[in-house]
């Protein structure tokens, strides 16, 4: 699929923006602070329904305004989709789509897209919540229902940890709280598909993983993934909080794990006043060499790996997608690369149906990448299509 055309009404720093674009690579070029990002935001927007950079919409409406608008034109093969959100200051947000209202959650059907951003260096390096958000996000635009079921997950989530809170309140005995077990039973019916859709989701991106970081890297550091499961015993946010490894029920399925561990570790929850284990509380270790990235691979090969991450993932949308490709975003992503790895990267996307780079400033960007080139000053588009000879597209 491509972004045919793209209209913003009070996103961020535009008042208002009308943008053609076309298949193939475009870049946006303009100095810092002038609405490069916040432009290709709003189209992973309509993919995730989130913002790689805040959670919450409140930051996406520019000051001052009621509403943001973002309006796309988007193509797929021969038809064309209009779809359209609006984010409200106040109230819930609203979609169309061919100026029809569906729900806001359907929008990732429809729309697609892999964002690389220099923040994806927190894949390897960083804490747990960024490589779950990774997964989960790429789960929610192959399989949107998802979406409905990590929200049902956090609600319950939200209530069994207040009710453990007030439990531990009242210093209600851990056989008390018969209450509880009517939460455990959907947290562990909600929380069971999460983790067997992640796990089956990390084993469908190894070989993609693989295959991209030869790509990038030109050689064999046999990159993996590797599942961290609290309802196994492993904690990656505190590990004096694991289960005795020894304890855990082997080749049992998720559900009677995930059971069992919470049976096992409620003494511990009503003394924390949390939810213990669960795919909230899940990891997933990346290995290099087989041994783990975090804390071993160089800057280069942490970024070669994060990228890796980003390739394999639009790897794994446009191969059983209906839509067709995923619309690859690489918003100042070459700044941060050496110049073998900006060409190497440059050659693994050339592939896909439409790439939007954006930079500070051209020379960062590949030539290849350089067909077509769009300035943004201070929230506008101060022209529209330029080729690279310079002269105007009609
Ligand atoms: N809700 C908002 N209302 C008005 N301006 C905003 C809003 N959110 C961000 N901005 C402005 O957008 C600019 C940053 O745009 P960004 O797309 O991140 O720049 P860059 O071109 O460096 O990628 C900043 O000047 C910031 O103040
Ligand atoms: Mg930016």
């Amino acid at each position: 699929m491509h972004v045919a055309r793209l209209s913003l009404t009070d996103y961020r720093n535009y008042a208002r923006a009308e943008l053609d674009l076309g298949p193939g690579a475009t870049v946006l070029v303009g100095r810092n602070g002038q609405g490069k990002t916040n432009l290709v935001e709003a189209i992973g927007y309509l993919a995730t329904l989130g913002s790689h950079r805040v959670t919450g919409d409140q930051a996406l409406i520019r000051a001052g305004a009621d509403a943001a608008i973002v309006r796309a034109l988007l193509t797929h093969g021969d038809r064309e989709l209009l779809v359209e959100l609006q984010l409200n200051r106040q109230g819930a947000n609203r979609a169309q789509l061919n100026r029809s209202p569906v729900k806001t959650r359907e929008l990732p059907r429809y729309a697609h897209s892999v964002l690389f951003a220099p923040e994806d260096l927190a894949i390897v390096r960083g804490e747990p919540s960024v490589r779950r958000r990774m997964l989960d996000e790429l789960l929610v635009q192959r399989t949107p229902r998802l979406a409905g079921v990590m929200a049902d997950y956090e609600r319950v989530l939200r209530q069994r940890n207040s009710l453990l809170k007030s439990a531990r309140a009242r210093g209600l005995a851990a056989d008390k709280l018969t209450t509880l077990d009517i939460w455990d039973e959907r947290l562990v019916a909600l929380g069971s598909e999460l983790i067997d859709q992640r796990l089956a989701l990390m084993a469908e991106l190894a070989d993609p993983l693989a295959a991209a970081y030869r790509s990038i890297v030109d050689a064999d550091h046999a990159p993996g993934l590797r599942p961290v499961l609290s309802i196994d015993g492993a904690d990656p946010d505190d590990e004096r909080d694991g289960l005795e490894v020894a304890e855990r029920p082997d080749g049992a399925d998720t559900r009677t794990r995930f059971t069992e561990a919470l049976r096992l570790l409620r003494p511990k929850e009503l003394e924390r006043g949390v939810t213990l284990a669960g795919p909230h509380r899940d990891d997933v270790v990346l290995l290099l060499n087989a041994m783990p990235a975090k804390g071993y691979a160089s800057h280069g090969e942490s970024w070669s790996f994060a990228l890796s991450l980003r390739l394999a993932s639009a790897e794994l949308l446009r191969r059983d997608s209906t839509t067709g490709d995923p619309v690859l975003v690489l918003d100042d992503v070459f700044a941060e690369l050496d110049r073998l790895r900006r060409e190497r990267l440059a050659v693994a996307i050339a592939g896909f149906e439409q790439v939007l780079v954006t930079a500070a400033v051209l020379e960062d960007v590949p030539e290849p990448l350089i067909a077509r080139v769009v300035h943004i000053e201070a929230g506008e588009i101060v022209d529209g299509l330029v080729t690279a000879s310079g002269a105007a597209d009609a």
